[in-house]
């Protein structure tokens, strides 16, 4: 590696800074290629360090140093170190006032982090480190400071300049530029810090909080887009309603702004007051947005609002903790939803998504804790298991003391710590002390990594009427070699009888029809009493922990489950059991060059699923349940990536229930498609019909085409339509040509729509679709410097298994190039097309092979950023 090995920060090294930063006063004069950064800022020192020296080392990354000065003594060059990490000063006394000036290029800045241009607006993002490309500063989350930000900008070319908190004063000076002071009063660290300045349009709208104050709401977008905003703007007032009600949780400025920019490197940032959003979460309208487009834009304004209390007021002390924050906020936009839309329908899409994206990652060789031991670059720790396991665990502990307890648990952590940079222990202490619960064993759901696998046994005895369950953890090795402690978890569960029906039974004295078991050991068993007749149990209710589990079930009983369960996410489950069974029977055939059969049964089952009477009770569930588990979670459950049998086998299996289901498909779409044939309207029931149609659609296209196209040319939303799209997208390059023609057509003035249509063509199984996108590289709609459509091109390459996975490691060569370049312009981008290639070392070995080639290629390029040297490593396991 003709690289210098990146070094490695490590949590248990914390300690904490010689000196604090209490207030900074920060001028920009913006410029697109020389913008200067004045930054004045108080200093004082930290009691909590022990034996000071008096010296100071500010992180700086990419910055021109113009000047420094200590109590307005301008300082010579021999009086400090400018280095590799930033800028030291010695000799310092025990408080004083700093100045640093800096010129930094927002124009040449392509990596999306500090100051950087979106088009022609200017905008910022810091978290996690990237405070340290604008002024030298003790860039990290445990010094929080008063910013007071004074903007100067031309003020014809940019009449909106945005920072935290109000607005002080704004007076046109010299030369036609404009002065705007900003003051935010709530200390905060650096990563919190925004600005915005551009040529925007602008949506206003109020909302009166539960104390009366009326709080002035503002959406910034590209002009035009004003009218795209009102799901966002309603999005938001449901959010502050909701987390005054369910948390108690008041806005805390008069004043709440949200920006929508084009160029930005993730979903969305919680900035205090002045949220900065990927304009894909922002605007929506029936034309443009899916349904999950504004399912997504709910979840993520109210995530990013929610961020203001579980995130802004009490923050992380340092990055390792950084679940404190978004696995509880995420755990709170869920729950959000849940309450906005159908609870059990979130459940299972939140389910999805955890075994779809953390469990392989849990698995893979970027496995990490929640609550990370190292890591070369934060930025590669925005993970699935971060946001998502850790909201999990959150939930988990929702379940084991209760929604009241849990409550009284926020009450008092905000009690605690209102105002302050914190710890993950600092958390469970808080829900500790408000609800007696004793969390010790709890807390190795922080400390270790991997998705636990549980075995259960079950036993009944008629003479005694006992069910006797054995539960057995088995906790998978992870690459950190850590040696695993049991966890604690709820067990959430039913008994159902063979028949259907709802078994009641007695568990510590107490007779019920549901219980909630807390195991905490690794073999463990638990008797109930008073039941009836032989149990089928309905096991880990709305999926009440984060685990994979094995238990004896026959078809007949999972085929009970799916029609009979009380437990609405349970039941979906015994669905994708059931499909997982024989899609895993049907690798195994495949490997073996055997015929792969569905048997009847299973056609009755599903036949049974989409019954009137089925779909008509719970539409969204039936179209959950027909969806069979992704080639994902298929490879997920194999000890070896056979890419090409799992997505063989997943096409016969979908084929074989289209074929067994040929004189119901037809019928039922026609049905549906009726019903869903009025004006648009993105409510729960109205998402509901849309999804059963569609998956009834996937389906019918196996077998008879001519719906597809249809639905493709007369839908009057781009739910049906991009659904149609994708299907049509699977078929060969000529025969698709008209349809990729006429969508772009349609609608190639709307990005977000662009994005899906590149993202169509990148994910089809059709043996030309490396060509495609290669050809699409230098489509007039595709920029490398945009990270949507980076996303969306190769992104979907990477995750586009039959393709990818070529058998001749052109995919992985492809992509290999795609990470070296990309990671040039925008290494947090380039670091995440790099995990898109975790499953290596699951691979057989001839793809293992041409892929390691192709890591060992990355591995070597010289100036290869940190970040994406830290996921190819560890995904060679060096
Ligand atoms: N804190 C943000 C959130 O959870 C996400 C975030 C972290 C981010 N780093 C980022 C966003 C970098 C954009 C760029 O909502
Ligand atoms: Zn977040």
């Amino acid at each position: 590696m003709k690289n210098e090995t990146p070094t490695v920060t490590y949590r248990k090294d914390y300690t904490p800074t010689e000196y604090l930063i209490s207030k900074v006063d920060i001028t920009f004069e913006l410029d697109a290629t020389a913008t200067k950064v004045t930054a004045r800022s108080k200093l004082m020192r930290n009691s909590a360090f022990q034996n000071p020296v008096g010296t100071l080392v500010l992180d700086g990354n990419d910055l021109k140093l113009l000047s420094v000065s200590v109590d307005g003594e301008s300082l010579e060059e021999s009086q400090y170190t400018v280095s590799e990490q930033g800028l030291e000063l010695s000799d310092l006394p025990e408080s004083f006032a700093l100045e640093i000036v800096t010129e930094i290029n927002p124009t040449e800045n392509t990596s999306c982090m500090g100051l950087y241009k979106s088009g022609s607006t200017y905008c910022t993002q810091m978290e996690a480190e990237g405070f340290r490309r604008v002024t030298y500063f003790l860039d990290r989350p445990d010094v929080l400071s008063v910013y007071t930000t004074t903007i100067i900008a031309n003020g014809s070319e940019f009449p909106i300049l945005l920072s935290n908190g109000n607005r002080i004063s704004s007076e046109r000076i010299e030369d036609g530029r404009t002065k705007v002071v900003w003051n935010d009063p709530f200390p905060k660290p650096c990563y919190l810090f925004a600005l915005v300045a551009g040529d925007l349009g602008k949506v206003v709208d109020s909302f009166t909080t539960k104390s009366g104050r009326e709080i002035a709401l503002e959406i910034y977008v590209d002009k035009g887009n004003e009218a795209r905003c009102a799901h966002a703007m309603d999005s938001l007032k449901r959010s502050m309603r909701w987390d005054e009600e369910v948390f108690g949780l008041e806005y805390d400025l008069d004043i709440f702004m949200l920006v929508a920019v084009d160029t930005f490197n993730f979903g969305a940032m919680e900035n205090k007051g002045l949220n900065i959003f990927n304009s894909l979460y922002v605007l929506a309208d029936p034309d443009i947005a899916t349904d999950r487009d504004y399912l997504a834009i709910e979840g993520v304004v109210a995530h990013e609002y929610f961020h203001n209390w579980t995130g802004n007021r009490v923050t992380c002390r340092d990055w390792f903790q950084l679940t404190l924050k978004e696995g509880l906020t995420v755990f709170r936009d869920q729950e959000f939803s849940g309450d906005m839309n159908s609870r059990p329908v979130q459940r299972i899409m939140d389910v999805k998504t955890l075994r779809e994206r953390q469990f392989p990652e849990d698995s893979g060789p970027n496995a990490h804790p929640i609550r990370p031991e190292s890591f070369i670059e934060i930025d590669n720790f925005y993970t699935p298991t971060i946001y998502e396991k850790g909201a999990e665990v959150i939930r988990m502990i929702h379940t084991l003391i209760g929604a009241e307890k849990f409550r009284r648990g926020i009450d008092t952590y905000f009690e605690l710590f209102d105002g302050q940079a914190v710890t993950t222990d600092d958390f469970v202490h808080a829900m500790s002390k408000a609800s007696g619960y004793d969390f010790s064993k709890f807390l190795h759901w922080y400390s270790q990594a991997g998705t636990p696998h549980v075995v259960i046994q079950g036993e009944y005895d008629a003479g005694s009427k006992r069910y006797k369950l054995e539960v057995r953890q088995e906790l998978p090795e992870t690459p950190d070699g850590a040696e695993k402690l049991p966890y604690e978890f709820p067990l959430a569960l039913g008994l159902i009888s063979e028949d259907g029906r709802e078994l009641s039974f007695v568990h510590d004295g107490v007779e019920e029809s549901s219980a909630k078991l807390i195991v905490s050991d690794a073999v463990q068993s638990f008797t109930l009493e008073n039941v009836a007749e032989k149990p089928i149990p309905s096991l880990f209710r709305h999926f009440s922990a984060p685990i994979t589990f094995d238990f004896e079930y026959s078809d007949s009983d999972l085929i009970t489950l799916l029609k009979s369960d009380t437990d609405p996410f349970n039941r979906f489950d015994s669905s994708q059991r059931l499909a997982m069974r024989y899609l895993l029977r049907f690798v195994e055939d495949l490997r073996n060059s055997r015929e792969v059969e569905l048997p009847a049964e299973l056609h009755v089952a599903y036949r049974g699923l989409i019954s009137e009477k089925s779909w008509r009770a719970d539409p969204a569930l039936v179209a959950e349940a027909l969806i069979v588990p992704t080639e994902s979670a298929i490879i997920e459950s194999l000890p070896i990536a056979y890419i090409q049998e799992v997505c063989e086998a997943r096409k016969l299996f979908r084929e074989s229930v289209a074929k067994g289901l040929q004189g119901e498909l037809l019928p039922l779409y026609e049905v549906l498609k009726r019903e869903t044939s009025g004006e648009y309207k993105p409510t729960s029931e109205a998402m509901a019909a849309r999804k059963l149609k569609n998956a009834v659609l996937g389906y019918l296209s196996l077998i008879d085409s001519e719906q597809v196209e249809s639905q493709f040319y007369d839908a009057n939303n781009m739910t049906d339509q991009f659904s149609a799209f994708v299907l049509l997208c699977k078929r060969p390059e000529l025969e698709r040509a008209e349809y990729v023609n006429h969508f772009y057509n349609q609608w190639k003035a709307h990005s977000r729509v662009i994005d899906k249509w590149l993202a169509a063509q990148a994910s089809s199984p059709a043996e030309c679709t490396l060509d495609v996108v290669q050809a699409l590289e230098a489509h007039e709609a595709f920029s490398e410097k945009n990270p949507n459509r980076v996303r969306s091109l190769y992104g979907a390459f990477g995750s586009n298994f039959l393709n990818f996975h070529r058998k001749d490691g052109a995919g992985y060569k492809f992509l290999a190039g795609k990470v070296i370049r990309i990671d040039s312009l925008n290494p947090k981008l380039g670091a995440g097309l790099a995990k898109l290639f975790a499953r290596y070392r699951k691979l057989p070995q001839e793809s293992k092979e041409l892929m390691g080639a192709e890591l060992g290629r990355i591995l070597s390029t010289e100036g290869l950023s940190k970040g994406t040297y830290e996921i190819v490593s560890k995904t060679l396991g060096k």
